[in-house]
């Protein structure tokens, strides 16, 4: 069984067939699904199928992207439904300096404010981190991360970053990126990344790998992560899906058995 640690199944690319797919799930070896909240609204569709599905699991937070829309209001509103017993982890919070909207004292300010929030409601978190490894590191050593843990989603930094952030306890989520031609430096990176401490995700409906690049991302891609992974640590493919269903489990705080 695959545990996909981060999707967004809210998203408008699955109105069509979202019911079906995600009903499918368990019988085509996704066992565990955690959904991750990027704006208020995607944390409310986030609790919806979080209700329905018994193995979809929620993070909620809000996206630097979209940290713009917080306020103090909608940030306690936040902090109540982090107590939802199915919400594994606050997220996906931290620094998009590709984009760059908002200011990025606001995306600085919000990212901040939900670390906090995750430290208080016990929670791990999980990053989004684009065009600003230094940043990130910087605020989550300011605001001494380690106690808080979590995971580094679509890690994309160097392998000097990568053992940054293997320092600090937290886990590395890797996906399709990993299979993609011209992916040298994370294919560096993994190399050094201990495999106890990466876990799977899609980031769907975008980023599918290879043979399915550019088009709509699912977890019954994650096959592809998996084999790619297995084949960078000498290991089967098996001894990769067991072992980061394990370190998925741990990251999220859960119990292992399906
Ligand atoms: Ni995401």
């Amino acid at each position: 069984m695959i545990f996909e640690t981060h999707a967004h199944y809210d998203d408008k690319a699955f109105e069509a067939d979202r019911e079906e797919l995600l009903a499918a799930l368990p019988q085509k070896g996704i066992g565990r699904v955690v959904n991750v909240g990027s704006s208020l609204d995607a944390c409310r569709r986030t609790i919806a199928l979080m209700e329905r599905y018994p193995y979809l699991y929620g993070a909620l937070g809000v996206h630097p992207s979209d940290s713009g829309e917080l306020d103090e209001d909608s940030f306690a509103w936040l902090k109540e439904q982090c107590r939802l017993p199915k919400c594994v982890a606050v997220g996906e919070i931290g620094l998009d300096y590709y984009w760059d909207e908002p200011d990025r004292q606001t995306q600085k300010k919000w990212f901040v404010r939900q670390l906090r929030l995750a430290r208080e409601v016990g929670l791990p978190v999980v990053i989004h981190s684009r065009d600003a490894a230094k940043d990130t590191i910087d605020i989550l050593s300011e605001e001494k991360a380690e106690e808080v843990g979590g995971v580094i989603h679509c890690f994309s930094y160097t392998r000097e970053s990568a053992r940054i952030f293997l320092d600090m306890g937290f886990y590395l989520g890797i996906g399709g990126v990993l299979t993609f031609q011209n992916a040298k430096k994370l294919k560096e990176a993994v190399e050094v990344v201990p495999l106890d401490r990466i876990v799977l995700e899609t980031d769907s409906p975008y980023l599918a790998p290879v043979p399915n690049r550019g088009k709509r991302n699912s977890s019954l891609n994650l096959p592809y992560v998996a084999e790619a992974l297995a084949a960078i640590k000498g290991v089967s493919t098996e001894e990769v899906e067991r072992v980061t269903w394990e370190n998925a489990c741990r990251l999220y705080r859960m119990a292992d058995g399906v």
